[in-house]
């Protein structure tokens, strides 16, 4: 159940609303935000940061060597903030969800290949590792609730991951899940939520270059509150796209119906392409709070990636591609 804590600013809400929406925009209005949570950062012990390396058997992986074909303007938002300013609703609706998310197993890990595939199996994430090339790349992050940051993702190209599950020609989107285990993440508790997290893609945006699985963050090992062992990161998509702590792959004919637009299609749907002249029915998305800085700059179609995405909807131009 959402819990619903109802502040003097705050516009009356429909029961569907995601909460971090509203928790964002009582962050942002806090103003003073990021920086009072820059300050706290770096006085306490965080989580993650220190024990990830050590327990994780990939730790000797990282770090990989950056692609520079992925240039970007913004500086790199520092690794204390963003672990303390995730979304992960496994765990929790609020923000500072790092502790709680240390208690996400990710040894054993497997990722089940299904649907419309050569030969069904299941791997474990170790030998997906040694299967695949990492490589660093500098994203931009853009949350739907508008705020961005700019990450250093460690993993490899998406396209690789279709290449090693053998998809058949019938398929037409890659579907992916997020793990469904209420007793180690407790935000599975809340019925209200269609758990598991489920995202889709078309073959062709899963293809596209700009798609990464990611495995690694600031030259090591992903932490558990950023979706370890691995996700996907979308970096032209609203970040709800990038799903986390993925164990099952699948290859579908039919459109998947992705975790947000199961709860509220009106706000949600399976595009999500960023686009600033396109406002959230809730608030506009002209411009995002750049997380660490809590400058505001404008928003970029695309997040800024046009070139390499903007031919992938040619054609397109009757479906919802901006939410
Ligand atoms: N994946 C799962 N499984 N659960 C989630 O709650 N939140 C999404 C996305 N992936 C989410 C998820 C949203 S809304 C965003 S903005 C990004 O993760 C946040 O990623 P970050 O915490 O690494 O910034």
């Amino acid at each position: 159940m959402l819990i619903r804590r109802k502040r003097g600013w705050e516009i009356p809400e429909n029961r569907a609303t995601p909460e971090s929406v509203f928790l964002n925009r009582r962050e942002i209005l806090a103003a003073a935000g990021m920086g009072a949570i820059g300050l706290a950062a770096g006085s306490m012990v965080l989580p993650g940061l220190a024990r990830a390396a050590e327990a994780d058997p990939s730790a000797g992986l990282y770090p990989a060597a950056r692609n520079p074909r992925y240039k970007i303007e913004r500086d790199v938002t520092p690794e204390k903030i963003n672990a303390h300013y995730n979304n992960f609703y496994e765990y929790s609706t609020d923000k500072e969800l790092a502790d709680a998310a240390q208690a996400l197993k990710i040894r054993p890990w497997t990722i089940q290949f299904g649907g419309l595939v050569e030969k069904e199996k299941t791997v474990g994430i170790d030998d997906l590792l040694k299967a695949m090339k990492l490589e660093e790349r500098l994203y931009r992050h853009r949350c739907v609730e508008a705020w961005s940051m700019t990450v250093p993702w460690t993993g490899f190209p998406l396209a690789d991951l279709v290449a090693f599950a053998k998809p058949l020609s019938g398929a037409k989107y890659i579907q992916m899940e997020t793990f469904l285990d209420p007793a180690m993440a407790p935000g599975q508790n809340q019925p209200f939520y269609p758990w598991p997290y489920v995202e889709g893609l078309t073959m062709a945006e899963a293809t596209n270059e700009l798609a990464f699985m990611v495995t690694g963050v600031y030259g090591k090992p992903l932490l558990k509150q950023m979706g370890a062992p691995i996700r996907l990161h979308t970096p032209w998509k609203y970040g709800f796209k990038s799903m986390k702590s993925i164990v099952k792959v699948s290859f579908v004919e039919e459109r998947p119906v992705n975790f947000w637009q199961q709860l509220q299609s009106s706000e949600y749907g399976f595009w999500a392409n960023v686009n600033p002249e396109v406002p959230h029915p809730r608030w506009s998305q002209a411009s995002e709070t750049v997380i660490g800085t809590n400058e505001r700059v404008p928003t970029q179609l695309f997040n800024g990636y046009g070139e390499f995405v903007a031919g992938l909807y040619k054609g397109l131009e009757s479906e919802a591609l901006y939410m």
